[in-house]
């Protein structure tokens, strides 16, 4: 890079982070795409969190503000963003960081972003299911969706509020509706299967859980959970007992963390380890490590 556009861009990062324009969550403000660009915000990845202020927004938020691929962060909440904004932005990463509160600054959250990550929502209490979630998450997805069709339809839309198996095709239902739909840019977020799904595994075998490889495929709940315990790396053979075992593991995974947690909602610490190698490998392909729910 030449020295004198080095420094320009220097100057108009500075500036973006001395002059962010809706901190203070202003009844007009809000990001506007020239705005954004015009700012001089590093080049890289505009990601929205629609969710931002929850158990999942708040790590995710950390996580997309130390990802060096990011040069802007909307954090949208119906609740709280004002708090999680101003706490996230003070990291000293190259990440621009601006808050949104409430349905009216839904659209200015999402103008110009190439990622939208959606953790809205309800989570599970003990002795629900996924499914039970469904009522209240899926038009939350719908109204979100909405807004996406409307100020990003180009983003990639990564689905984290369950029913995961039900979010997703909402997602696509409203956007086929819009004529936006492109179903490689739709992702239901399912690694944490993978992630437990690898520790079971090493636990049995007596491995490092590191070195172990498991496929999941299917959706994201219950017996939609289909591990390949034929393809795990490093191969393998299993006993009848330790398949079984297994596979009723990693399917009622979430199940165990929501009734250990019973009436402490705080819950899914293994989700932000999950989510953390999919947005902190600094390599785009990142952001394909998801599995397509259909
Ligand atoms: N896919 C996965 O692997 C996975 C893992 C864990 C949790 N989840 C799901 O993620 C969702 C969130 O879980 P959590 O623990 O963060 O819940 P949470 O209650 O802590 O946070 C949810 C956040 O969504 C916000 N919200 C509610 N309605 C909204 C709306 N209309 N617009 C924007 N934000 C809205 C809430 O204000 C809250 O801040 C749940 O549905 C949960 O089941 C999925």
């Amino acid at each position: 890079m030449q020295p004198a556009s080095e420094a320009n861009q220097r100057i108009a990062r500075i500036s973006a982070h001395l002059h962010p324009p809706n901190l203070q969550m202003e009844e007009s403000a809000g990001l506007r795409r020239a705005n954004c660009r015009a700012k001089g915000a590093a080049p890289g990845f505009k990601v929205a969190i629609l969710g931002a202020a929850g158990g999942i927004g708040q790590p995710l938020a950390l996580l997309m503000k130390i990802n060096p691929l990011v040069s802007v962060l909307h954090l949208y909440d119906v609740v709280n963003t004002p708090g999680v904004t101003a706490d996230i932005s003070h990291m000293d990463t190259g990440a621009v960081v601006r808050g949104f509160l409430g349905q009216p600054q839904l659209e200015e959250a999402l103008v110009g972003m190439d990622l939208v990550i959606i953790p809205a929502g309800v989570p599970r209490k003990p002795g629900m299911t996924r499914d039970d979630l469904f009522k209240i998450n899926a038009g939350i997805v719908r109204t979100l969706c909405e807004g996406i069709a409307k100020s990003c339809p180009k983003a990639i839309v990564n689905l984290i509020s369950n029913p995961v198996n039900s979010t997703v095709p909402i997602a696509a239902e409203v956007f086929k509706k819009a004529g936006t739909y492109d179903p490689k840019r739709l992702l239901g977020v399912t690694t944490l299967d993978v992630v437990r799904a690898n520790t079971f595994v090493a636990e049995v075998l007596g491995l490092d859980p590191r070195e172990v490889d498991v496929p999941v495929v299917g959706g994201h709940a219950g017996v939609t959970i289909l591990p390949l315990l034929s393809q795990v790396k490093p191969p393998c053979s299993f006993t009848p007992p330790e398949i079984d075992y297994l596979t009723s593991r990693i399917q009622n995974g979430g199940t165990e963390v929501v009734e250990v947690y019973k009436f402490q909602f705080v819950m899914d610490l293994d989700v932000k380890l999950a989510v953390l190698p999919i947005y902190h490998i600094p390599s785009v392909s990142s952001f394909l490590h998801f599995q397509v729910v259909k």
